[in-house]
């Protein structure tokens, strides 16, 4: 009797236990971030995979001015309540329902109902609110690492945050984010590499956009970026980027108005992140937004 009672509760600290792991386990984030080293081998043969594809956060970026990215909307894992474990990866508000992402980090067996996005706020600790979201649809032409964009439609409509407008013609990327023009990536990417935890506050980077010329030179992508990417970095030093849990949130350019107000790509991949020749890789909206603004409309 005593000894079936000491097992119980060995049992029920052990389910416990197991419990508080599983509730901790974000299967979207690791799956989001295993992606790139998955498809490594297949589409750039011959070079050396990233050397430092887990080095934290948004690299050499800076706490974002408050208020600065409020159409940014992270994308949540519903069953983990603590928001710093469940950000997957990011996401940008393109209308009152319907936030933008990378196909990668949404595809496969519908995952909706495990999925949340997180509006109203710059930051995982206080603020905001998460919505529901009822419906994925992935770019169909996505394959790989090309069409990396996929479209959330959201359970209930956001009416006070204002959506992002963005490029859908490569005229309109031509004057805005013309080769060597400075524009800004985010996000709340992974800060610590045991745990996997993303950052806390959103973080900001501002980065030169690189022609997809000399992305695909021999020292750089080798051709394998195609007309539905666009690149920005620092060729010759790196040190700034977009990296890890980054991926699915908007780059943005500088409108008419002066105010960087206008996307034009969606985080998708690198060699590594904030390396010198390997610029950060981007789904490019001039391209990929007309299908984009088909999802908004249906
Ligand atoms: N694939 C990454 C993600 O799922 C984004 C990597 C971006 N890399 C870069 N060098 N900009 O979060």
């Amino acid at each position: 009797m005593k000894a079936n009672l000491m097992m119980g509760a060995l049992l029920a600290a052990a389910a416990t236990t197991a419990m508080a792991q599983a509730e901790d386990r974000n299967p979207l984030r690791e799956r989001a971030r295993a992606w790139e080293a998955a498809q490594w081998a297949a589409r750039m043969p011959g070079v050396a995979p990233p050397s430092n594809g887990m080095q934290p956060e948004v690299i050499g970026g800076k706490v974002a001015r408050d208020g600065r990215w409020p159409f940014m909307t992270p994308l949540m894992f519903k069953p983990i309540a603590d928001n710093v474990k469940a950000q997957i990866c990011g996401g940008s508000l393109i209308g009152p329902r319907h936030v933008l992402t990378a196909a990668h980090c949404v595809s496969g067996p519908d995952l909706s109902r495990f999925l949340q996005v997180l509006v109203g706020t710059q930051s995982l600790l206080e603020g905001g609110r998460r919505v529901q979201v009822a419906d994925i649809t992935v770019h169909p032409k996505y394959e790989g690492r090309d069409h990396d964009v996929a479209v959330l439609t959201l359970a209930e409509a956001v009416t006070d945050v204002e959506p992002v407008s963005f490029i859908a013609s490569p005229a309109a990327e031509a004057r805005v984010a013309p080769e060597g023009r400075l524009v800004f990536g985010m996000g709340y990417g992974v800060m610590d590499n045991d745990t996997g935890d993303s950052s806390p506050l959103l973080l900001d980077v501002k980065v030169p956009i690189v022609s997809r010329e000399r992305c695909n030179a021999p020292q750089s992508y080798r051709g394998v970026i195609t007309p539905r990417e666009i690149c920005a970095g620092d060729l010759v030093d790196g040190g700034e980027d977009t990296c890890q849990g980054d991926s699915g949130g908007p780059l943005m350019a500088r409108g008419p108005d002066r105010k960087p107000n206008v996307q034009v790509g969606v985080v998708s991949w690198g060699n590594g992140c904030a390396l010198a020749d390997y610029p950060g890789v981007y789904a490019r909206m001039a391209t990929l937004g007309d299908w984009v603004r088909d999802q908004i409309k249906r």
